[in-house]
C-alpha cells in the first residue's frame, strides 16, 4: 500500500488508474479504524479494481468545545489495517494542504442539513461537503462507500453529488455493530465500563421501537416516549434528539412506513455523543 499526501501526486496515481481502465473505489475517513471502517474498505474493493482511503481529520467539521484535539489517532494501527484489507493507497494530506491560506471557498446544502445533527451542530455538514467535494477533486474516485451510521451525512452527500454533477456514485454500507449492538465508532474509544454500558441504550431503544412497529404500533408520539424512557433508564444519559423522519427528505413523520428511519443522538456521562439509527419496517429497497 503507498502512503500519499500530496494531493497533486494523489490526483496524478488516479489519472494513471484511470488510462489503463482501472475503477477506483474511495472511502473518506477520519481515521483511528473500527470493524466500521474496515467493512467501507472491503466493500470498496470488491466493487472496484483499486481503493483509496483517506486518512484526514477535517478542522472544518467541529464546532467550537467538539473534540477536535483530542479526537482519537493511531496512524501506525490505521496504516496496517488499511493495507492488511487490501487498500492501494492511504492518502494522509496535511491541514495546510488541504486549506491552503486564502481559501475563500465552502460547499454547503440547505434543507437537508437543517434537520438532526444540523441543528444542534451548525457549521459541520459544510465543513464535511466541502471536504469531501475536495477529496473527491483529488482522488477522482468512481465509486465512494459511506457509512449509514452516519444516515444524515449519506442523503446529504447524495444531494450535494446530483446537485454539483459529481460523477461519483456512492454507495451505502449497513452499520456495523459490536455483538451487544452498539454501533461501532471511533468516538467509542472516550468510553468507560459504566459510559459503555448506559451507550447500549441507542441500539436497545431502536431494536424497542421496531419491535412495538412489528406488533401494529404506528403511534410516532408513543414509540418516541418508550424509546425515551428507555433511555433515560440508563444512567448519565441526555437526548440531543430521537426523531423519526423520511428516508429521503429527513423531513419529521407522523405515520410509520417503509420510509421511516428513527435516529438518535445520544450525550453519554456529559460528553460524548453517539448517533445511531434503523429503519422501523423493512425498506422497499436498497438506497444504493
Ligand atoms: O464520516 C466521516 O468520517 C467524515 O465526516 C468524512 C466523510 C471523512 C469527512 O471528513
Amino acid at each position: 500500500m503507498e502512503i500519499i499526501r500530496d494531493p497533486a501526486e494523489m490526483t496524478a496515481w488516479s489519472k494513471k488508474q484511470h488510462v489503463v481502465g482501472d475503477t477506483i473505489g474511495f472511502v473518506p475517513t477520519m481515521g483511528f479504524f473500527h470493524e466500521g471502517h474496515l467493512g467501507l474498505m472491503r466493500l470498496a474493493g470488491q466493487r472496484s479494481d483499486r481503493v483509496v482511503v483517506s486518512l484526514f481529520v477535517n478542522p472544518t467539521q467541529f464546532g467550537p468545545g467538539e473534540d477536535l484535539s483530542s479526537y482519537p489517532r493511531d496512524f501506525e494501527r490505521d496504516q496496517e489495517l488499511a493495507d492488511k484489507v487490501g487498500a492501494d493507497v492511504l492518502f494522509v494530506p496535511e491541514t495546510e494542504a488541504m486549506y491552503p491560506k486564502g481559501a475563500q471557498t465552502t460547499v454547503s446544502v440547505r434543507g437537508l442539513t437543517e434537520h438532526l445533527c444540523g441543528a444542534d451542530r451548525p457549521g459541520h455538514f459544510a465543513g464535511v461537503t466541502t471536504v469531501v467535494s475536495k477529496l473527491f477533486n483529488i482522488v477522482c474516485p468512481d465509486e465512494a462507500v459511506f457509512g449509514q451510521k452516519d444516515f444524515q451525512q449519506l442523503v446529504v452527500i447524495r444531494r450535494m453529488c446530483t446537485d454539483l454533477n459529481f460523477p461519483v456514485h456512492i454507495v451505502a454500507h449497513p452499520i456495523v455493530r459490536e455483538d451487544d449492538g452498539l454501533a461501532m465508532s471511533s468516538r467509542n474509544a472516550y468510553l468507560d465500563a459504566s459510559m459503555r454500558e448506559s451507550a447500549l441504550s441507542l441500539s436497545k431503544s431502536i431494536a424497542l421501537a421496531q419491535k412495538k412497529v412489528a406488533a401494529g404500533e404506528r403511534d410516532v408520539d408513543t414509540l418516541a416516549a418508550a424509546v425515551r424512557m428507555l433511555i433515560d433508564s440508563y444512567s448519565g444519559t441526555t437526548i440531543d434528539y430521537i426523531s423519526f423522519f423520511n428516508q429521503s427528505t429527513l423531513e419529521p413523520v407522523s405515520h410509520i412506513d417503509e420510509t421511516t428511519v428513527l435516529a438518535l443522538a445520544v450525550k453519554i456521562g456529559g460528553k460524548v455523543r453517539l448517533i445511531d439509527n434503523g429503519y422501523l419496517m423493512e425498506p422497499l429497497q436498497n438506497q444504493d
